[in-house]
């Protein structure tokens, strides 16, 4: 696809039938402690298996999606959910977001408190209001209002997230290039394509700042021609770059082409800001996919089809 973004959102809005499903994961741009490789991607790689059986059974592309990214919120491994982070002040706060291609319908939850799976709340956003993205406490009026979600800081705290904030808190660690943030991006039988993501946000953020995670084009986006896209790292980098939206417009541009520009994509934005890690996952309509980063670590897993996902912790 050539010209004016415009194009894009004019084209085409029904997808083909009986393609092969893909399913893409990952669980972070970062640094990832040795200790915990393994962990990384042995849970990425039992995601993708969640949101693959979803895709053969002939589920939803959002179903498959939501599945992947519960089984990460789940894992202590990951920076969500159960797992997440805490920021300067000790707290919890989590950002989620989910976006279909077949009606450009999103929804995203900011700044949310101490709550398990903050994706099912983004999703409510989306099929539930009228709006985008709702924020703290009404976000978790919304969850509250429909019965959904496991609030409390016993349902996110872990003894990882904990040693990580003492070790910045007593100045024996730094807070930068923390991975773990998760994400997952589908194409279904039906050709649709959707995109979701959750996380904790940075180690030591202000309370009340909001990364890439939960804004649309930056964290995230999902379209008919474009395809779908997930972002991973350092959310201040990523957002003043609209990394999502950037990478499947340019991937449109250049079929066949999807992987070396969502290297240069990551390489660029990383370069410009300090090295922070960036990272993300694409698939296109036609199926092709990026899997790309540059920070230490990416944990990933893609799969196609109902053959055994493959997984990852760098470059595929
Ligand atoms: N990429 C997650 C964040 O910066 O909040």
């Amino acid at each position: 696809m050539r010209g004016h973004p415009r194009a894009a959102i004019l084209g085409r809005m029904t997808a083909p039938v009986s393609v092969t499903p893909v399913l893409v994961v990952h669980g972070g741009s970062g640094r990832i402690s040795p200790e915990h490789h393994t962990a990384a991607v042995a849970g990425t790689h039992a995601a993708a298996i969640a949101g693959q059986r979803v895709l053969l059974d002939a589920g939803r592309c959002e179903d498959a999606v939501v599945a992947a990214v519960r089984v990460l919120e789940d894992d202590p491994a990951f920076n969500a959910g159960r797992g997440a982070c805490m920021n300067r002040d000790g707290e919890f706060e989590h950002d989620a977001a989910i976006m279909r291609s077949r009606d450009l319908r999103s929804g995203a939850v900011a700044g949310i408190r101490a709550i398990r799976d903050p994706v099912l709340v983004a999703r409510l956003v989306m099929e539930q209001t009228r709006h985008c993205l709702l924020t703290g406490e009404g976000a978790e009026a919304l969850a509250r209002a429909h019965s959904v979600g496991h609030f409390g800081r016993d349902e996110v705290w872990t003894p990882k997230a904990e040693a990580a904030y003492r070790e910045v808190l007593e100045g024996r660690g730094a807070a930068d290039n923390r991975a773990d943030t998760v994400g997952a991006v589908a194409l279904d039988n039906d050709g649709h394509l959707c995109a979701a993501g959750s996380t904790g946000g940075i180690l030591f953020k202000l309370p009340g700042r909001v990364g890439d995670t939960p804004l649309c084009g930056s964290g995230f986006y999902a379209h008919p021609v474009l395809g779908a896209c997930c972002t991973t790292g350092v959310g201040e980098a990523i957002l003043t770059h609209l990394l999502a939206y950037e990478a499947l417009r340019a991937a449109a541009e250049q079929p066949g082409a999807a992987q070396q520009i969502a290297e240069r994509l990551c390489a660029e934005i990383s370069g410009r800001w300090s090295n922070a890690a960036v990272g993300l996952i694409l698939v296109r309509p036609d199926g092709e996919v990026a899997i790309a980063h540059a920070s230490e670590h990416m944990s990933w897993a893609l799969a196609r089809g109902a053959t055994t996902p493959e997984s990852g912790l760098g470059r595929r």
